[in-house]
């Protein structure tokens, strides 16, 4: 393997106009790799740490530059001139140079991104597009494909205008072409949402990941706009497009209750699970992502056994990338999906390490961006190669998620399906 030239860090600005983080690897043989760090809102406790300056008279304390300085200093100092095997052997590397189980010295920012980059730059080396290297890293010896795209088509909670409790109202068209015309389904629903959102005067704007965050009265609102978008678009809902949701219950759990529009008191998790499995009931949901707040292990797991026979609860908040928490929720049946976010957890092969935990599991897959993103498209490649079931990148609108979904289309042209 080539040694590392030198790696680069410094800051940049992500979707939200937070700074983030930038980061090049350049190795001997003049391969590099060039990635950035997204960042999210509505994170897990117990996500790695991700490092900010604090430093107010910046930027509003959110300032790059201490992570972008480990890059360039600790990072770079440690393993310029060194050579790696791949990307777990430099990750492990990494995590010992940190020395703590969390990432909280260098920053799970600052070893992703390098964790990235250098994965790219060694694909280029190996003459390799990034989705194969990944599936050679992963031990992905299936056939390669397209994961089915969630698309995030209206955004509540910490995304949306303050209107709607749950975060994310989803639809994915079943899998029944290409990813070329899932895409263009999703597309279609999305402008159709629009439609009907202004004949009802309801259009506010659209939320961080792209989906519209509409004045509404409730939940169940959301979920009726897009079954009549879907049918508008003559397409079957729960049949030729399904539909989930990110309840991120996080978001709306204060003193051991869930609040919501829907209800006119607070509900314990007993009568939230009843609300859960009446709403199940109404739409069939595919997905439905942290119906509970994220150390309620007991009540996951009696959701599961209610629900998961056929509809997958997925852990994201829950589980945070982590294998002690995925351990944790195989052993007590806490859900049967995963979302896998690489900077929850702040290096490709960790990341890596989960998926397979999860697949071992039987659990389904849903790689998913941040809300706050940038143009790199390292999660398209990461979720083709891992074999990953979904995919869940936001709205197919605005730049920073629509340059992933393009990316799905020219893997899909590059695997020959289209
Ligand atoms: P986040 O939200 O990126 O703001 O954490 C995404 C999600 O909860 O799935
Ligand atoms: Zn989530």
């Amino acid at each position: 393997m080539p040694k590392i030239n030198r790696i680069f860090g410094r800051e940049i600005l992500d979707s939200r106009s937070n700074p983030t983080l930038e980061v090049i690897a350049i190795l001997e043989d003049g391969s590099f790799g060039m990635s950035s760090v997204p960042s999210g809102t509505s994170t897990g406790t117990s996500e790695a740490v991700e490092l900010r300056d604090g430093d107010n008279t910046r930027y509003f304390g959110k300032g790059m530059l201490k992570a972008a300085g480990n890059v360039n200093n600790v990072i770079n100092k440690a393993i310029a001139g060194q050579s790696f095997n791949s990307t777990l052997d430099l990750d492990q590397f990494l995590i010992r140079l940190d020395g703590t189980p969390n990432k909280a010295n260098l920053g799970a920012n600052a070893i992703l991104g390098v964790s990235m980059a250098f994965t790219k730059a060694l694909a280029l080396s190996s003459k390799l597009p990034l989705y194969k290297y990944i599936a050679m890293l992963s031990d992905n010896k299936n056939k390669l494909f397209i994961p089915i795209p969630v698309f995030n088509m209206i955004n509540g909670g910490k995304h949306g205008a303050g209107n709607l409790d749950f975060q994310e109202f989803h639809v994915m068209p079943s899998r029944k072409g290409t990813f070329a015309s899932m895409l263009e389904t999703g597309v279609e629903i999305y402008q159709t949402i629009k439609k009907l959102l202004s004949r009802r005067g309801a259009i506010h704007s659209v939320g961080d990941e792209g989906g519209f965050a509409p004045n509404l009265f409730t939940n169940l609102d959301a979920l009726e706009i897009l079954v009549e978008s879907i049918t508008e678009c003559h397409k079957k809902p729960t049949v030729d497009v399904e539909l989930g949701l990110d309840v991120a219950a996080n978001s709306f759990f204060n003193d051991g209750k869930y609040t919501i529009k829907d209800r006119s008191s607070p509900m314990d998790a007993g009568d939230f699970i009843d609300y859960l499995r009446d709403l199940n009931s109404q739409y069939h949901l595919r997905l439905l992502e942290d119906p509970l707040t994220e150390d309620d292990w007991k009540n996951w797991s009696n959701l599961t056994q209610e629900l998961g026979a056929n509809t997958t609860i997925v852990g994201d908040d829950l589980l945070v990338t982590n294998k002690d928490r995925v351990v944790k929720a195989i052993n007590e049946k806490s859900c049967n999906g995963i979302i896998i976010k690489p900077n929850q957890i702040g290096t490709v092969s960790e990341t890596i390490a989960v998926v397979k935990q999860a697949r071992a599991a039987n659990w389904k897959i849903n790689v998913s961006h941040r809300s706050g993103e940038t143009v790199d498209t390292f999660i398209a490649d990461f979720a083709v190669g891992v074999g990953s079931d979904y995919a869940k990148f936001g709205a197919p609108a605005r730049g920073e998620r629509v340059v992933k979904y393009n990316r799905f289309l020219a893997i899909e042209n590059e695997l020959g399906i289209v």
